[in-house]
């Protein structure tokens, strides 16, 4: 089948290779010509485990092209993602001022029959609001579909290709057809493809997002309370988890949640209550939980110190919001950064993916260090961020000689707590017992 994806972003990029990857014609189309210029030349725009390979496979093999021309990457294409930013806007509803642009300059294009797909996150209506643009213009018939993207980044091709289940938003025959054939090579084992209305499956991906960020945050104040109780949170972890209704996964104390979609969904879900006026009340908590838990270990870093972090050197390990990926949006390491270097610390960093990107945000507000070991040299103590693999089990000789504090923040409860204290650390984390070394 020919497939047109427009915006060669996260999503689209990986839609774009995936798609490619199961035979079909993928034109991606892009306005940024540096990006499309890159990715012609074979040059691969966003770290993502596993894609490099597909990327260069399909186009090698002739089925992934991009262009910045959207009348010639739509050409003959039976089915057309849009794959489009929808940043927050002043009010925190999505903008769509992408997605509706594209629709109005889509709808004089259409030769003949295609699938309109809306991929980004989108608020409720948006299907609507998209058909409504492209019928201004369109001389052919169209259809006008939802189907939200679930992956996670670090394993979105793992994600894309065995996807849990395939949420599509249609109410026509004719595109339910398509999208049956688009999908079948990916739901093999039996996974299912959900139809729904637009509507509906548009309410899908925000209830999705926004209950797994509630269930995080959730676990994230019991953490709290284990604190307060002397209770610990991976016990109660265990215990609840194994429960089937509640599920094992997204069950893990931390400095909270980041990312590109949790922050953003969960607030776009809110304002969108707000405009039909319903209270979401949780989402309300689920916000202001989040915001004080990301920087949950500053006051405990300050009382280590009695107060004052003048002159203090902080190693800080990890920057990227999660491990496996160099996005640093929403990442609970910047906000610590903010909090460490207003308190008069000198912050030395070492993160596996994301110092560029941090680096091309905050510039030398901080000093990147070449590994973990480098940013430890004259630190007065550790703060872990991201619980990248290689940090789980580090040389403890090692960080302990060089700190010269014997102390460890953990924000992402990397080790248990009574090895720390045999180790001869101090170590704090989250909803655990504190060895105070
Ligand atoms: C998420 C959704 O999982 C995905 O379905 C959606 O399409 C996009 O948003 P992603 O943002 O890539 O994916 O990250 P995810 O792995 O879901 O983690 C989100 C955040 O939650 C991270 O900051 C992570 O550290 C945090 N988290 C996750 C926890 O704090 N505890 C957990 O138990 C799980």
């Amino acid at each position: 089948m020919k497939v047109a994806v427009v915006g060669t972003g996260y999503v689209g990029l990986v839609t774009g290779t995936c798609f490619a990857e199961t035979g079909n014609t993928v034109t991606c189309i892009d306005i940024d010509e540096k990006k499309v210029e890159s990715l012609n030349n074979g040059k691969i725009t966003i770290y993502e485990p596993g894609l490099e390979a597909l990327f260069e496979r399909n186009i090698k093999q002739n089925r992934l092209h991009f262009t910045t021309d959207l009348k010639e990457g739509i050409e003959g294409a039976k089915v057309i993602f849009l794959a489009l930013p929808t940043p927050p806007g002043e009010d925190g509803s999505a903008d769509l001022k992408y997605i509706l642009k594209v629709a109005d300059d889509l709808g004089p294009l259409l030769k003949d029959y295609a699938v309109i797909v809306d991929k980004s996150t989108v608020p409720v209506g948006t299907a609507e609001k998209v058909t409504a643009k492209i019928k201004q213009n369109a001389k052919v018939d169209f259809d006008v579909v939802s189907n939200p993207e679930f992956l996670r980044e670090g394993v979105a091709v793992e994600d894309f290709m065995k996807p849990d289940r395939v949420v599509v938003g249609t109410r026509s025959e004719k595109a339910k057809k398509i999208m049956d054939m688009l999908y079948a090579p990916l739901v093999r084992q039996g996974n299912p493809v959900i139809y729904m209305d637009e509507k509906s499956a548009e309410l899908t991906k925000y209830a999705a997002n926004s209950f797994l960020a509630t269930k995080i945050t959730f676990m994230n104040e019991i953490a709290n309370m284990c604190e307060l109780l002397g209770a610990d949170v991976d016990a109660v972890r265990k215990g609840v988890g194994t429960d089937t209704r509640i599920g094992k996964r997204f069950l893990f104390a931390g400095i909270g949640y980041g990312g590109s979609c949790f922050p953003k969904d969960v607030q776009a879900l809110a304002k969108s209550a707000q405009e039909v006026n319903y209270d979401f009340d949780i989402l309300n908590a689920v916000m202001n939980v989040n915001d004080k838990q990301k920087t949950k270990l500053i006051p405990q870093i300050k009382n280590y110190f009695a107060g004052d972090l003048k002159g203090k050197t902080i190693a800080l390990w990890g920057l990227s919001f999660k491990p496996y990926t160099d996005d640093i949006r929403e990442a609970p390491a910047l906000y610590n950064i903010d909090e460490l270097v207003k308190a008069g610390a000198k912050v030395q960093a070492y993160d596996p993916e994301a110092m560029e990107n941090v680096k091309g945000q905050i510039g030398d507000k901080i000093v990147y260090c070449d590994d973990q070991y480098s940013a430890l040299e004259n630190a007065d103590a550790l703060l872990i961020a991201t619980e990248w693999p290689v940090f789980r089990t580090p040389d403890f000789d090692r960080v302990h000689s060089a700190l010269k504090n014997k102390v460890i923040f953990d924000g992402r409860n990397l080790y248990n707590p009574d090895d720390m204290g045999e180790l001869g650390f101090a170590y704090y984390s989250i909803g655990r017992t504190t060895i105070n070394g």
